[in-house]
């Protein structure tokens, strides 16, 4: 049976056996997928011996960093993130690697929800792995500004000068927020432990869709925030992690999955 399989570290909790279970289902393809805990100091011989006899896999935290550095060929959309999260094959029997977490963010974005972001302010929040990850994807849709803001400012301004030839981005600090925001998203990692990103007042309208790019059962720190400040809209970022699933489903086997009724268990299952 071709082989698949998620590594991380812890990896317990993850939902991709379950999501790429659905979607072989529905698509007809035989496959498996695993999940694999990789020891810390050990990824590259956890993935050698898995590719023995493996097809593709995807990576989570915290080795997408290390999965960039161990493919031989990357997609430019890999590159440009610095971290890849699908691992793939090519012609001669070389590790690969894929970055699908930016199209995943904009698929569930703009199709899912219907959310333009052509000529939109958009506020990043974050400048960590997880934003640098989205910001390609992002200024592809040619919105009119992208703002990253976080806590290091450097860190901020690092990825606006990184990104500077794709679209027009800019970089500050919290408190230098300045206007409304058609679309924030929230990449910090302030949701994992409760927090909010202290933000100044005045971002949202009455029109603005807030998006966390975390997920959880109750409505997340940041998107209860958003409904405190009067936003149209709050998205939890269970969708992304649908989408960015069946861009890597789609690149190991050249299928669409639909996402909707899989998303609708997992939403259930939460
Ligand atoms: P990830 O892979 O989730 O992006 P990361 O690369 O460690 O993880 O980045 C974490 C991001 O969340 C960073 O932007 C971090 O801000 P700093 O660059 O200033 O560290 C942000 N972050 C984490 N905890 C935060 C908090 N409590 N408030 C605001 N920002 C926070």
């Amino acid at each position: 049976m071709d082989r698949y399989a998620v590594f991380g570290n812890p990896i317990g909790h993850s939902k991709s056996p379950l999501i790429h279970q659905m979607f072989a289902q529905q698509t007809g393809e035989t496959l498996s997928y695993e999940a694999i805990c990789a020891p810390l100091d050990g990824f590259a011989a956890s993935v050698a011996t898995f590719f023995s006899a493996g097809l593709g896999a995807n990576v989570t935290v915290p080795f997408k960093e290390q999965a960039w550095e161990l493919t031989v060929q990357r997609s430019e959309r890999a590159e440009m993130a610095g971290a890849v999260n699908t691992l793939l094959l090519n012609e001669h029997g070389e590790i690969c690697g894929d970055n699908t977490d930016g199209v995943g963010l904009v698929t569930d974005l703009v199709s899912n929800h219907h959310v333009q972001l052509q000529g939109k302010r958009v506020l990043v929040l974050g400048a960590g792995g997880a934003v640098r990850g989205i910001l390609g994807p992002l200024l592809a849709q040619q919105p009119l500004q992208v703002v990253v803001a976080n806590r290091t400012v450097e860190k901020a301004e690092a990825l606006a000068t990184l990104f500077a030839q794709q679209g027009a981005i800019s970089a500050c600090g919290f408190a230098d927020i300045t206007g409304e925001f058609d679309v924030i998203i929230n990449g910090t990692a302030a949701s994992l432990q409760g927090e909010m990103p202290p933000l100044p007042a005045g971002l949202v309208a009455a029109h603005t869709v807030c998006y966390d790019m975390m997920y959880s059962a109750e409505p997340t720190v940041f998107n209860q925030w958003a409904q405190s400040q009067g936003a149209a809209r709050q998205i939890d970022g269970l969708g992304m992690l649908v989408e960015q699933a069946a861009e890597a489903f789609f690149v190991w086997r050249g299928k669409r999955p639909d996402t909707g009724p899989v998303l609708q268990q997992l939403r259930a299952d939460l």
